[in-house]
């Protein structure tokens, strides 16, 4: 019998709604022959953006959108994607694929988008290959109301009104493909180009900085002391890559070292963002300044055949173990996580949604996210697992892993996690004065390599789980291997 104990009484932070956010970039077929299909398509669609894929997305309550980038933020100039779709510039997206980006996804396009998704935009600005002037310019033409040159050429391209635009990041991995900079060049560069980030018309703006690749520990010192008071959030990137970037690894056909390796690098997770806490803390010790941890998620070789730069994967129950052992370690850590965005929404990376033409699936990662929408808003209880350690040889991980949450309507929430590849666990959960109340329980389960495809979509998806009973001290139930459990008491 292993224990999980979770204490009503010892209550944390909110767990900010946006740590449930996703991540869409102008790669592969994110956007393009993914979300966006066009008016003219025969794809059932409102202003060409799919139907099928708004509805999903909105059940399971996406809060935040992060777009366009990734690498291509830095390489993009918002003017080419405004005005009449015919006249819009054509150009080769040098990141991915060197396809033909012809720009007729834009930022009227994309606000659409979250206006029907119902969520925050998390727009990405341009530090590496853009201007001051065009950044300060995207902000007013999307936010100002009144007259000026953006304003106006917002309403002249048929949006009178402005839009709300809560959070927006100056540049993206500004180490990297965002400039190749230093951190104490790009510590000036942010103070500089945020300075004109302006708040018009009661739209106030957080402001992202570009945080530190993984273990980048310098990256963020330097970030927090030359920059940090002029911050609202800092960007922290890290993939579970289970092989080398060399070669990551297949996205269905793994071993159970690989299943265990995978497992044991998305736990690291947990170790970066309390180093690079512990650094913010010195610097912002009431932790004001959020961690933006804006690209998550798992990153495979591409599927067989498939164009390399479009980074299309397959999603397995492994992937879902990936998502919601990560989810926890963000509730747990919502002190100072105020969002987080998976990489990416559809067709790239570990995607909730994979599209062929007209047909469309639900990945078990989608599902996860659909299991952990209780969380959203609520606040952090104190959750422990007396778990004891499984896997192989250097890559021995914990059997169980467990966050916990009170809603608004005082329910308790419980997610959690068993990552044994083969072996069930009997649970003894000791939540105190839970006493006749009613509990009701979802899951997710199957092989650790069980996905959908298109032929059979339905293959691992979310059931009801009716096998628990009240205890003494709480609930006892069995979680199945390589399974994720919602618990709901109240
Ligand atoms: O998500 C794919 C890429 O990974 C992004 O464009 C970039 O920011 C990161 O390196």
């Amino acid at each position: 019998m292993s224990k999980v104990i979770i204490n009503p009484n010892k209550k944390g932070a909110k767990i900010n709604r946006e740590i449930y956010g996703h991540f869409s970039e102008h790669l592969g077929r994110c956007i393009y022959n993914g979300i966006y299909v066009g008016e003219g398509s025969n794809i059932p669609n409102v202003n060409g953006l799919r139907t099928d894929i708004v509805k999903a997305l909105k059940k399971i309550k996406i809060p935040v959108l992060r777009w366009p980038g990734g690498c291509f933020a830095d390489e993009y100039h918002w003017k080419d994607g405004i005005g009449p779709k015919n006249a819009r510039k054509k150009m080769v997206n040098t990141h991915w694929g060197g396809v033909t980006e012809d720009n007729s996804f834009g930022t009227h396009e994309f606000l659409n988008l979250c206006e029907q998704l119902g969520c925050e935009p998390y727009i990405n600005g341009n530090v590496g290959s853009g201007t001051v002037q065009e950044m300060s310019e995207w902000v007013e033409y999307m936010t100002f109301g009144g007259i000026s040159p953006m304003s106006d050429l917002r309403a002249a391209n048929g949006h009178e009104k402005p839009w709300k635009v809560k959070y927006f990041a100056v540049g993206n991995e500004n180490w990297g493909c965002g400039g190749n900079m230093r951190p104490e060049y790009y510590a000036d560069e942010y103070r500089r180009y945020q300075t004109y980030i302006r708040n018009y018309d009661g739209n106030k703006v957080y402001k992202v900085a570009c945080g530190p690749d993984t273990a980048n520990y310098k990256w963020t010192d330097v970030l927090m002391s030359a920059a940090g008071k002029f911050m609202d959030g800092l960007s922290l990137h890290y993939y579970t890559v289970p092989g080398t970037w060399e070669k990551k690894g297949s996205a269905t056909d793994f071993s159970v070292q690989e299943y265990y390796t995978t497992l044991k690098k998305t736990l690291y997770m947990d170790e970066l963002i309390q180093n690079h806490s512990r650094i913010m803390d010195v610097y912002d010790p009431d932790k004001k300044v959020g961690l933006i941890v804006d690209e998550w998620g798992t990153w495979y070789d591409v599927e067989p055949g498939t164009n390399p730069g479009f980074l299309y994967q397959q999603n397995t129950m492994r992937d879902a173990l990936v998502a919601a052992i990560n989810l926890n370690i963000f509730n747990n850590h919502c002190d100072r996580v105020a969002m987080a965005n998976i990489a990416q929404m559809i067709n790239v990376l570990q995607a909730v949604i994979l599209t062929d033409g007209e047909k469309m699936l639900l990945t078990p990662t989608y599902h996860v996210f659909d299991l952990y929408k209780i969380h959203q808003d609520a606040t952090l209880l104190e959750s422990y697992v007396e778990s004891s350690l499984i896997g192989t040889d250097g890559a021995m991980v914990p059997d169980l892993h467990v966050s916990a949450s009170e809603d608004s309507n005082g329910r308790i929430n419980i997610t959690l996690v068993n990552l044994s590849h083969n072996q069930s666990r009997h649970i003894d959960l000791d939540i105190q004065g839970t006493n006749g109340k009613p509990v009701s329980a979802h899951i997710l389960t199957g092989e650790p390599n069980a996905h959908n495809s298109f032929f059979a979509p339905d293959k691992v998806k979310n059931e009801d789980f009716k096998d628990i009973s009240a205890t003494n001290t709480g609930f006892a139930f069995t979680i199945e291997r390589s399974t994720v459990l919602s618990v709901t008491i109240g």
